[in-house]
């Protein structure tokens, strides 16, 4: 494949199963399994989501949901750690070139060298967000923004229109 064309592929791909999901959840196994087979430098490719607020005490946490790759360590994240706290809580995608600069890496693998993590939204509200972990420095590009940011709006857009 020449290079630069996995990004369209990709996106092909990721519309096609789009438009044949039967549901959100359906939708987001499917795309993080395309993501992790065809983009070489996804390593670890997975949702966490928002979960409902419990008691005032407890800071929100984000459950890990549909993911490809390694069992994490972090199936529940409070919003105000690690870098996926840190992109919910904001509602803005993060970028890391090198996990090991940035004191809030909570860390997944110890192969782990990059991370971005977008948001979800539904109505303008962040309700999750999908992370994706690389084994090479600086594997996120603008295309890959790009991407991955197209991947979570479609979430977000299933959610609402599965939502009513
Ligand atoms: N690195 C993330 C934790 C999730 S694992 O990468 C799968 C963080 O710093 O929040």
């Amino acid at each position: 494949m020449p290079p630069g064309s996995a990004f369209a592929e990709v996106r092909k791909e990721i519309d096609r199963i789009n438009q044949a999901a039967g549901s959100v959840e359906d939708f987001m196994w499917e795309t993080v399994k395309v993501l992790h087979d065809r983009m070489l430098k996804y390593n670890w490719v997975g949702f966490y989501m928002l979960e409902e607020k419990t008691l005032d005490s407890q800071p929100r946490m984000l459950a890990l949901g549909p993911f490809q790759g390694a069992m994490t360590p972090h199936t529940r994240i409070p919003l105000n750690q690690g870098i996926c706290g840190a992109a919910a809580s904001t509602g803005k995608t993060i970028v890391v070139d090198d996990v090991s600069l940035d004191s809030r890496y909570l860390a997944c693998s110890t192969e782990t060298k990059s991370e971005i993590v977008v948001p979800v939204f539904v109505r303008g509200k962040v309700v999750g967000e999908l992370d994706i972990d690389s084994h090479f420095p600086a594997a996120f590009g603008d295309e890959d923004r790009t991407l991955v940011e197209y991947c979570a709006s479609l979430v977000g857009k299933q959610m609402e229109k599965f939502a009513g």
